[in-house]
């Protein structure tokens, strides 16, 4: 008996140097300690022993038995430490490793200039308002005062989708919808989109951008006209831009006018940029037609107004020296990341 006791000593001991996971541990303790183990069994057999041999053989069984729960305990500590390790191993961070840096998106030059538009507008006191990019033919034209056969109706301007409606070819049926809606003051900008069935080119594009501006009160004059225009002007041009008026007409203005900013790439001395008349031309402008005020059942003998139209893609490109509109609409990264 005592031979195999030694026996299941050296056999367990062996066996524990191949253990390499805390599973394989847990078996090798049943397979020898556990109630059904080997070790188990042969003191089972100790009834049979001489009352001499038992408690000696009891003794080595003991010791055999802490000896074995020993080694397996040390066994099993040394195995959590190593499962430990690997994990912390697999999980470590390298702290210098260079960093992802992620695309940070900026506004498109568009956005960039009808925000530094809208700045001055609401900085004068300018509500924003805004009206459909599909509109009636009414508010496009006809309460405009622009009648049946104006050239401007012309189906070579005008997207129509029906002959009542069109896509809008200026932010100025705004003004309608506003004068409607609203008594005197008013006082608004309205941004938006707007289309034209041009031919795209340096300076054209089919889809374009404007921003309409409408003053309307007791005593307005083009004086006032003048005066925004001029803060609008240095604002985004520089303190030493300068407008320029010239006679032109529109159907809902009289007057009208075409106004040209000093050229911002020469200032006035004659360029490329402004095909050297040292002026250029960003929008249009004037009093509000009589006829549109009481069209809006507004009174013209009381109130009067005035109203604007400016080329949001004209003022980008000034603004940010952009010399071809198409470039604005191409979505090219390299372009766009330059502002
Ligand atoms: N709507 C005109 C255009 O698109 C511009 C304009 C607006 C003129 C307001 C006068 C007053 O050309």
């Amino acid at each position: 008996m005592k031979d195999q006791l030694n026996n299941i000593k050296i056999q367990a001991e062996k066996e524990l140097t191949s253990i390499t996971s805390i599973q394989e541990l847990e078996n090798l303790r049943v397979k020898y300690l556990g109630k059904k183990g080997e070790l188990t069994s042969v003191l089972r057999g100790m009834g049979a022993l001489s009352a001499e041999e038992r408690p000696v053989t009891g003794q080595l069984a003991n010791e055999i038995r802490a000896f074995l729960e020993n080694r397996i305990d040390s066994a099993r500590d040394e195995l959590v430490k190593n499962e430990r390790g690997l994990k912390l191993e697999k999980e470590v961070i390298d702290v210098t490793i260079p960093g992802k840096r992620k695309m940070l998106g900026r506004k498109h030059p568009l956005t960039i200039a009808l925000d530094e538009i809208k700045d001055v507008f609401l900085g004068m006191g300018y509500e924003i308002a805004e009206g459909p990019e599909i509109e009636l033919d009414y508010y496009n034209f006809e309460a405009l005062n622009i009648p049946k056969n104006h050239p401007a109706r012309d189906v070579q301007d005008t997207f129509y989708i029906n002959d009542n409606i069109v896509l809008r070819t200026q932010t100025s049926p705004v003004q309608i919808r506003v004068m409607e809606s609203k008594k005197p003051p008013i006082k608004i900008i309205c941004p938006g989109r707007v289309y034209r069935s041009d031919e795209v080119d340096a300076t054209h594009s089919p889809i374009f951008h404007q921003v309409e501006g409408l003053v309307v009160d007791k005593g307005v004059t083009m004086g006032d006209l003048i005066g925004t225009l001029q803060v609008f002007a240095k604002a985004l041009f520089g303190e030493n831009s300068k407008i320029r008026l010239r006679p032109h007409h529109f159907p809902f203005t009289e007057p009208s006018a075409e106004v040209d900013v000093s050229c911002w790439s020469c200032g006035g001395t004659g360029c490329r940029v402004c095909k050297n008349e040292g002026w250029i031309e960003i929008l249009g402008a004037g009093m509000v037609h009589p006829k549109v005020l009481e069209t809006c059942g507004i009174d013209p003998e009381v109130y009067s107004g005035f109203a604007f139209g400016l080329g949001v893609e004209r003022t980008a490109m000034g603004r940010l020296n952009i010399d071809d509109m198409r470039l604005l609409y191409e979505n090219d990264i390299r372009f766009l990341k330059q502002f």
